[in-house]
């Protein structure tokens, strides 16, 4: 299967439908959403996931709210939808980002009639998804420069078309080197635990994307460097602060390490939605803890951890600036010194 046929968040008619993720690779299950918590559960569950995705999902939930609501309780429906999904997870900016636009798109037309309201706010959520297609096709264009053939790139968690309207930000320039004929590539995928992102969902857009796909436990990724097999490293984020600081996927900052170490080019793609100006360095970013059954029985059959120990189970982490050789956007490659580079690009605009 194609995986950039895969639909992964999408409004069709009168619902959010979305590709199941927790059930990847193993079923390929679509769900069609339309309330306001079970579009809040599926964010938070995972079923939808990363930052670009979970902004569209929340942009289309907060239009299905007012779509809805009946005409009187529309303002009250809505906001209170944009509240509820703001709350469903705290490190990707993209979500509080697209419930910004949400809410703006609704404050230029709240005189307007009911159905007027509606119809501008399913129209912002459609440009929310269809720029987010735009910027990651961009963000793998800038990519591709950075590549050559027989490169290995490894990846952390999944920044794919998964995780994205389309294309994805950290896998975009694969796609974009197998649209251009670069097919020689090696693509390794860090498992990523405790929820196996990277074993479920990076491995699997990359086999199906007939990508030359090696797949490795988090800890042996300083032994597949030492061995010469890294050339690159592209991750996604899901905040990034003023300096450079990028929050991702808890794991991202120890690879940023071992690259170092080994020196190894080590690359954040980044959408200009998932840099929040408001957040000068990277302990300003809220990082989201998950249960600890995460870690003690899922994908196990039966628990492996004996009951009363204590889990530490932080889903992301901040990578320092100072580890980042790029940040890529969709207006460019930046480098340090960071906030110079994003306010020339023009990427430090108001939230
Ligand atoms: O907890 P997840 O699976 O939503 O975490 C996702 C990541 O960390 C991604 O790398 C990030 O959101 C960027 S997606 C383009």
């Amino acid at each position: 299967m194609d995986p950039l046929t895969i639909d992964t968040v999408k409004l069709s008619g009168d619902a959010l439908v979305i590709i199941d993720q927790t059930l990847l690779p193993n079923e390929v299950k679509y769900l069609s959403l339309r309330e306001t918590p079970e579009i809040c559960e599926a964010i938070r569950l995972l079923r939808v996931r990363g930052a670009p995705a979970i902004g569209v999902a929340a942009a289309f939930g907060a239009y299905l709210a007012a779509y809805y609501a009946p005409d009187a309780g529309l303002e009250n429906t809505f906001l209170d939808a944009c509240d509820q999904l703001a709350a469903s997870r705290p490190t990707a900016v993209n979500l509080f980002w697209a419930l910004d636009r949400m809410r703006s798109a609704f404050a230029k037309v709240s005189a307007k009639s009911p159905d007027e309201i509606r119809s501008a706010l399913r129209a912002e959520a459609q440009a929310i998804m269809d720029e987010d297609i735009e910027i990651s096709r961009s963000i793998g264009r800038f990519g591709l420069g950075l590549l050559r053939p027989g490169m290995g790139i490894l990846t952390h968690c999944n920044a794919g078309t998964l995780a994205t309207a389309k294309y994805g930000t950290a896998l975009a320039p694969v796609y974009a080197a197998l649209d251009a004929g670069l097919s020689s590539l090696r693509v390794y995928c860090d498992e990523t635990r405790p929820l196996l992102q990277g074993a479920r969902l990076s491995a699997f857009e990359m086999v199906s994307a007939g990508v030359d796909t090696t797949l490795l436990c988090d800890n042996m990724a300083s032994s597949l460097m030492k061995a010469g097999k890294v050339d690159i490293i592209f991750v996604g984020c899901d905040r990034v602060a003023r300096n450079g600081d990028a929050a991702n996927k808890i794991g991202t900052s120890g690879v940023a390490i071992l690259a170092a170490h080994y020196g190894i080019p080590f690359y954040v793609c980044a959408p200009s939605s998932t840099i929040d100006p408001a957040i000068t360095t990277g302990a300003d970013i809220p990082i989201e803890f998950r249960s600890p059954e995460e870690v003690t029985e899922l994908w196990y059959q039966k628990r492996m951890a004996p009951e009363g120990v204590k889990v530490y189970n932080p889903a992301f982490d901040v990578t320092d600036a100072a580890l980042i050789t790029g940040i890529i956007t969709e207006r460019g490659l930046v480098r340090a010194p960071f906030e110079e580079g994003f306010a020339k690009l023009g990427l430090l605009g108001k939230r």
